[in-house]
C-alpha cells in the first residue's frame, strides 16, 4: 500500500511524493515510473526534518502507525492514516496533543465503493436491524475483524432503533466457540482470510420473507488510491481527528 501511495502522490496534479520510509525495507529503490525513483529510509524523524512535508501517509502496522503518527504530529505534519487495528481512542488522543491546526485522518476504507457500502448499509439498519456482516480479505492481513467491518458495525448500531434478540446476540448458545462470528456493536462480524482474496465485504440483513444484501469487492489495490490522493489534497486544510473518506465526498 506505501509503494502503491507514493506512485498514486507522484501522478497527482499539484503533488510530489518528497520521501519513503520503511525500517524494515531501508534502501529499497520506489520506482516513480519515466525512470524516476525515490530511496526508502530507516529513520522517520529525519526524513521528516530533511524533506518537510506537508503530509505523511501511513500504511504501516498498528503498532509502528502509532509511534510514527506521535513523531509526524509532533513535527506540524498533517497524517493520513489508513493502517488498521488502531482504536479510535488512540487516535483522538494522538490528535488531541498535535499542535493546533494539524490534522489526522483515519479511513478504515479508502474506496469509494467500500465507503457507499457502509453508507447504504447504516440506511438499511434504519428498516432492517437484522444485519450481520461477513469480511473477507487476503491471508496476509494482520487483523480481524477488518477496520471497515468494525466501522460499519458501529454505523448501523446506531442507526437501528432496536437491537434484536436472535439472530447476533445468542452467542452464547453455540456449541462450538466462534460459530456465530464475533459481536461488535451487537452486530455478528465473520472474518474469511484467505489467499486470492483482496478486500471484500458483504453486509446481510433479513427482514419478514426476505433478505438484502450489500457487497463491495476491491480487486486491487489501485481500488484505494484515489481515495488516498483525495485525502491527501483534504487533510491540510482540516484539524483535529477527523475519520472516515466520507467526510471529503461532498453530498
Ligand atoms: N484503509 C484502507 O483502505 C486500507 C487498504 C488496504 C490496507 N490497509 C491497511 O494498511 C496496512 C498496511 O497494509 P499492507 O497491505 O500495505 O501491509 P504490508 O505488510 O504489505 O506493508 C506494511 C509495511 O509497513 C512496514 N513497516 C513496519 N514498521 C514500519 C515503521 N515503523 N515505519 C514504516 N514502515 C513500517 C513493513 O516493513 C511493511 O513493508 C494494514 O493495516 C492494512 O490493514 C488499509
Amino acid at each position: 500500500m506505501g509503494s502503491e501511495a507514493i506512485r498514486a502522490v507522484t501522478d497527482a496534479d499539484g503533488m510530489e511524493a518528497v520521501a519513503a520510509v520503511d525500517p524494515r525495507a531501508a534502501s529499497t529503490v520506489v520506482s516513480l515510473g519515466e525512470g524516476r525513483s525515490l530511496t526508502c529510509t530507516g529513520d522517520l524523524a529525519e526524513a521528516i526534518a530533511q524533506s518537510a512535508p506537508d503530509v505523511m501517509v501511513d500504511f504501516t502496522t498498528a503498532d509502528a502507525a502509532e509511534e510514527n503518527l506521535r513523531t509526524a504530529l509532533a513535527a506540524g505534519v498533517n497524517c493520513v492514516v489508513g493502517t488498521t487495528g488502531l482504536a479510535e481512542d488512540a487516535l483522538a488522543e494522538l490528535a488531541r496533543e498535535a499542535p493546533e491546526d494539524t490534522a489526522l485522518f483515519y479511513a478504515p476504507n479508502f474506496a469509494i465503493g467500500a465507503v457507499l457500502m457502509m453508507q447504504f448499509a447504516e440506511k438499511a439498519a434504519r428498516f432492517m436491524p437484522h444485519a450481520e456482516i461477513i469480511e473477507l480479505h487476503h491471508d496476509k492481513k494482520l487483523d480481524a475483524p477488518s477496520g471497515t467491518a468494525i466501522r460499519t458495525a458501529r454505523m448501523i448500531a446506531a442507526a437501528r432503533d432496536r437491537v434484536p434478540t436472535s439472530p447476533g446476540s445468542e452467542t452464547e448458545l453455540e456449541s462450538m466457540k466462534g460459530a456465530r462470528g464475533a459481536l461488535v456493536h451487537e452486530v455478528s462480524v465473520h472474518s474469511v482470510r484467505l489467499p486470492g482474496l483482496v478486500a471484500h465485504q458483504e453486509v446481510l440483513f433479513g427482514g419478514q420473507s426476505q433478505t438484502l444484501s450489500i457487497r463491495h469487492d476491491s480487486i486491487d489495490r489501485a481500488s484505494f488510491m484515489p481515495g488516498v490522493v483525495l485525502a491527501v489534497r483534504e487533510v491540510c486544510s482540516r484539524s483535529g481527528l477527523v475519520v472516515g473518506l466520507e467526510n471529503f465526498l461532498g453530498e
